[in-house]
């Protein structure tokens, strides 16, 4: 059994406050009948609550993807700037969701966000080698050995040994680069490391995970159950497309 606005909460209706009001304002039924105690003990999967007439069906976890606009920090509260968490509707501001590991500042594309931490450090674990594509806009000249050079495993300004990562160029300033970890700056840095500095950059997939094309930046949708277990599938999809060598 579990109350009232834990479980709503939980299944991202509001905050404990909000839920107070809501129930207090009879929007909220238990079994057909209204409810106005939000603090009412309740068994998530036997008893029908519903909100405005609407199911509220409980799911242990929430998993979203999000197409992460530029200018929005991956935190799930800040200071100064915008947060991921903060582009989320109010009915999501209690349900505890954090992003899964961080794109820059200026970094867009495909970030995972949840409340499922055991799924979450699944992904992010650095032992899992988990292929993560992006596209980079650069300025400078690309080497024409840019990919065995990423192959190679770079060593970074600062000493660091890099795994060994791949690079393709895509255009006159254009890369798609395949990497497996992610440490602070990973590709930034890595583009560094080869004379190139990086002025835009946008995530495309985690493990077999393609960004949805059809989200906006600033977009986000559900992801189905099937596709929560594509960031476990550490091949990154492009590697079967037409003239991709990656
Ligand atoms: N590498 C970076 O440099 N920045 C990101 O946001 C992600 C990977």
């Amino acid at each position: 059994m579990m109350r009232l606005d834990k479980l709503l909460g939980h299944t991202g209706w509001g905050t404990r406050k909000e839920l107070k009001e809501l129930c207090k304002g009879g929007h909220v039924t238990v079994n057909g009948t209204v409810c106005r105690d939000s603090s009412r003990k309740v068994d998530p999967f036997a008893d029908a609550v519903a909100v405005d007439g609407e199911a509220v069906v409980y799911e242990e976890h929430i998993y979203l993807m999000l197409n992460k606009p530029a200018g929005v920090v991956s935190a799930t509260e800040d200071n100064l700037s915008p947060t991921v968490i903060g582009l989320l509707p109010q009915k999501y501001q209690g349900a505890g969701l954090f992003p899964v590991g961080r794109l820059d500042k200026d970094t867009t594309g495909l970030l995972l966000i949840t409340n499922d931490g055991v799924w979450a450090h699944g992904i992010t674990a650095p032992k899992k080698h988990t292929d993560k594509v992006y596209e980079a806009v650069v300025a400078g000249t690309i080497p024409d050995d840019v990919g065995e050079r990423f192959a190679s495993g770079l060593v970074l300004a600062d000493g660091l040994h890099c795994l060994p990562a791949r690079a393709e160029q895509t255009g006159e300033d254009r890369l798609t680069i395949v990497v497996q970890e992610g440490k602070f700056h990973q590709v930034k840095r890595m583009c560094a490391a080869v004379g190139l500095r990086v002025t835009k950059l946008q995530r495309r997939s985690i493990g077999a995970l393609v960004l949805d094309e059809a989200l906006q930046p600033g977009d986000f949708r559900p992801l189905t159950e099937a596709e929560r277990e594509l960031p476990f599938s550490s091949k990154n999809p492009f590697q079967q497309e037409k003239n991709m060598v990656l």
